[in-house]
């Protein structure tokens, strides 16, 4: 399946990392292999009227052949309604949607991800570990607190890569942002891949564009349909007039492609 699809897609395994974030592992043959990092897919929660719009989630892993996995953290009814779901149920998803990470031969790659947006993280990673001569690649991680980071990290570290972490609380690594890993690295030239909040991402391209590295984020917008057909996910440019739509353009960006608010 190269072109984007719908596909019943069977759980067949739950994970609660935390509280309030989970995992959710699905046999999803065509989209297991048509998907790239950075791509995302829409996620029909319920059979019923409410809520009725999908949810955009990244592909956080391919595993195998045919399965895919999504990581989220409950913020409302259709994340509730998922964290809910069991081994067995069929779950409806479109994709793989979107434009994702470019996978380059610049090196040394620089990863950096903020609360869920270290979901996409662990597929790009993955990814580029298998290309030959597997670059040079840090990964530098923030979240709320210790245990929204352990099992992530550790999931990073076991494909052999060096992660720094940061908390907000300091009970993991640097007591503070994850932008702020940043300033104790040396300034060779970079390329970065960044998703997080807002805020984080606006702050890291722009330090990004101070060290003289190219950056790409991944961005996150209200979505509806995930297609380009609602247009309820534009975003203006940062070059020219204009607006770009975060499900058909996106979601991963050049940093200057976005006019950054
Ligand atoms: C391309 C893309 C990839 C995403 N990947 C992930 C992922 O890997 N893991 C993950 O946990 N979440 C991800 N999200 C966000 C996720 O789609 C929302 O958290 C989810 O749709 C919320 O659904 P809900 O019904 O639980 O919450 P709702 O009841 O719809 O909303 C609850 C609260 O969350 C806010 N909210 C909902 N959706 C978004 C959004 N897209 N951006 C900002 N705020 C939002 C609402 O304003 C509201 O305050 C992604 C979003 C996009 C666009
Ligand atoms: S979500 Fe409908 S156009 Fe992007």
């Amino acid at each position: 399946m190269d072109q984007p699809g719908q596909e019943n897609a069977t759980i067949t395994r739950t994970e609660q990392l935390t509280p309030d974030i989970f995992r959710i592992t699905v046999r999803a043959p065509g989209i297991a292999q048509a998907a790239r990092p950075g791509q995302f897919v829409m996620v029909r929660v319920a059979d019923a009227y409410d809520p009725l719009l999908r949810r955009p989630f990244s592909i956080h892993q391919v595993i195998g052949p045919d399965q895919v996995q999504i990581l989220f953290k409950v913020v409302g009814k259709g994340t509730g309604i998922l964290a809910r779901a069991t081994v067995g149920r069929e779950l409806d998803l479109v994709g793989p949607l979107g434009r994702g990470f470019h996978i380059t031969r610049q090196q040394p790659l620089c990863l950096i991800g903020g609360g869920m947006g270290i979901a996409p993280l662990l597929f790009l990673a993955q990814r580029l570990c298998q290309v030959p001569e597997k670059p040079e690649i840090l990964v530098l991680v923030g979240a709320g607190t210790r245990s929204e980071l352990l099992a992530l990290a550790r999931d990073l570290e076991q494909l052999g890569l060096a992660v720094r972490t940061a908390t907000d609380d300091g009970s993991l690594g640097h007591h503070g942002l994850v932008g702020d890993l940043l300033a104790g690295l040396d300034r060779r030239a970079r390329q970065a891949y960044v998703c997080g909040p807002y805020p984080m991402m606006r702050a890291v391209a722009g330090q990004c564009r101070v060290l003289g590295w190219s950056c790409e984020v991944s961005l996150e917008t209200m979505m509806a349909c995930g297609l380009g057909a609602c247009l309820g996910c534009a975003v203006p440019r940062g070059q020219g007039d204009g607006y770009l739509h975060v499900c058909k353009h996106g979601p991963v960006f050049d940093a200057q492609e976005v006019a950054w608010r």
